[in-house]
């Protein structure tokens, strides 16, 4: 029913080949799946939305029991003052900063780990700019398999370390980037045989594609016309757009969304490629921004990234620190959704593309924030005016109320 294959030269191999790329030419790997003999009973069903809902789409036997904690299922809402303000009248946010460990990767983690434990794998590993070893480390507690994480040091936000420490995680601080991180990860797994669970590993791009289906089930089995979101290694962009080209393969649905893929302006290789290069990845070899999740120069996943905005006929863009910020405030203070900053690019991209008229104002938008606001309490502390301290008394508290 599935197995994978090559996206450069389409040479295929068994589900359970222990390889990151093709043996062949090193292109990026996918799982391909024998879409005329799967019957997709989740359409009709009336379970309530999760990653396992949709299994009949992921790469499993039937009886496989997975490794999971309810992950998915994360609220598709409809932007209201935020849209007023930019004059929108169909934007909603995906908030995948609710899912069990506060972002988008236990999407990927509940599969990548369940298929480690399928495997037979002893230890798991990832490379991370925070995330990935926050949820790496729950499902590798979860499946009660030794898990090593490798952190840019320095460059972790607090909440995400907690949580890699906390879960019990073997904590690595690296010094260097994100990217000198992965390498040696990489190294480490084939060394070791350890089990990679980066984006490069094509199961976890498997649970992610599920944001897909979420998103056109929350529409009515609609695709939207567009989908705005943050850019870092590039799995997740790549993970959702197929997640709607099987739908639409499928005939579930009758369009493909244009994916808008937004970086930071410190560290945006896939905006300069799609602008400049096409295909050809120039690495930033020193990426910077405040958006610390998305601090990557070298993006293993460029190449399904490219050929996803291509394909949709999308566009990328990289917006400002400052406007990054501006749009974390606006969410929070106008929508009530907390996000930490690399979540907020999507919509900071949404409002730059609606001003310059690559996306109408009355479109279908869908913008997916990535992970929550309490993954980054200390840029959120430097960001905002300090508690303001009060005698206990109403006297001074009214004062301070008033001004
Ligand atoms: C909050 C957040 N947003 C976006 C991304 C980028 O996702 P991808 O690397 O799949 O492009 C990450 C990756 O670490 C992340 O943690
Ligand atoms: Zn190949």
């Amino acid at each position: 029913m599935y197995h994978l294959e090559c996206i450069e030269c389409d040479k295929t191999y068994p589900a359970s080949e222990l390889i990151h790329t093709c043996v062949e030419c090193g292109g990026l790997l996918e799982v391909a799946y024998d879409l005329d003999k799967i019957s997709v009973d989740f359409v009709e069903s009336n379970q309530p939305q999760s990653v396992w809902k949709y299994r009949a789409l992921l790469p499993f036997p039937a009886d496989f029991k997975p490794v999971t904690i309810q992950e998915g299922g994360t609220p598709l809402y409809k932007l209201d003052t935020l849209a007023k303000t930019i004059g929108a009248t169909n934007v909603y946010v995906k908030h995948e900063g609710l899912n069990p460990t506060g972002s988008f990767k236990d999407r990927g983690m509940t599969v990548g780990v369940s298929k480690a434990v399928e495997l037979g794998m002893t230890t798991v590993a990832c490379a991370s700019t925070g995330n990935t070893s926050a949820s790496l480390a729950i499902y590798g507690a979860k499946a009660q398999i030794p898990a090593v994480v490798l952190l840019p040091e320095g460059k972790v936000a607090l909440g995400k370390v907690a949580q890699a420490l906390m879960h019990g995680a073997k904590v690595l601080s690296v010094r260097g980037n994100f990217d000198d991180a992965l390498a040696l990860v990489r190294q480490l797994c084939d060394s070791e045989g350890f089990y990679l669970l980066n984006s490069i590993n094509p199961f976890r791009l498997e649970g992610q594609k599920t944001i897909a289906f979420e998103v056109a089930e929350s529409l009515g089995w609609k695709a939207p016309d567009v989908l705005v979101l943050p850019v870092g290694n590039a799995g997740n962009i790549s993970a959702i757009y197929k997640g709607f080209k099987e739908l639409k393969a499928l005939g579930i649905i009758d369009s493909i969304p244009r994916m808008c893929g937004i970086q930071a302006e410190g560290a945006a290789p896939i905006v300069e490629a799609f602008n400049k290069t096409k295909n050809m990845i120039q690495p930033e070899m020193n990426p910077e921004t405040i958006a610390t999740a998305i601090r990557i120069g070298n993006p293993v996943n460029a190449a399904k990234a490219l050929r996803a905005l291509y394909e949709s006929g999308g566009t990328a863009i990289s917006v400002t620190d400052e406007q990054i910020v501006d749009a974390q405030i606006k969410l929070a203070r106008l929508e009530g959704i907390g996000v930490e900053p690399a979540s907020a690019t999507s919509v900071a991209g949404l409002i730059k593309l609606m001003e310059n008229g690559t996306i109408k104002r009355d479109e279908v938008a869908v913008c997916i924030t990535t992970g929550h606001l309490l993954k980054d309490p200390e840029e959120v502390i430097r960001m905002c005016e300090p508690p303001i301290v009060v005698d206990a008394t109403v006297e001074s508290i009214t004062k301070a109320v008033f001004g």
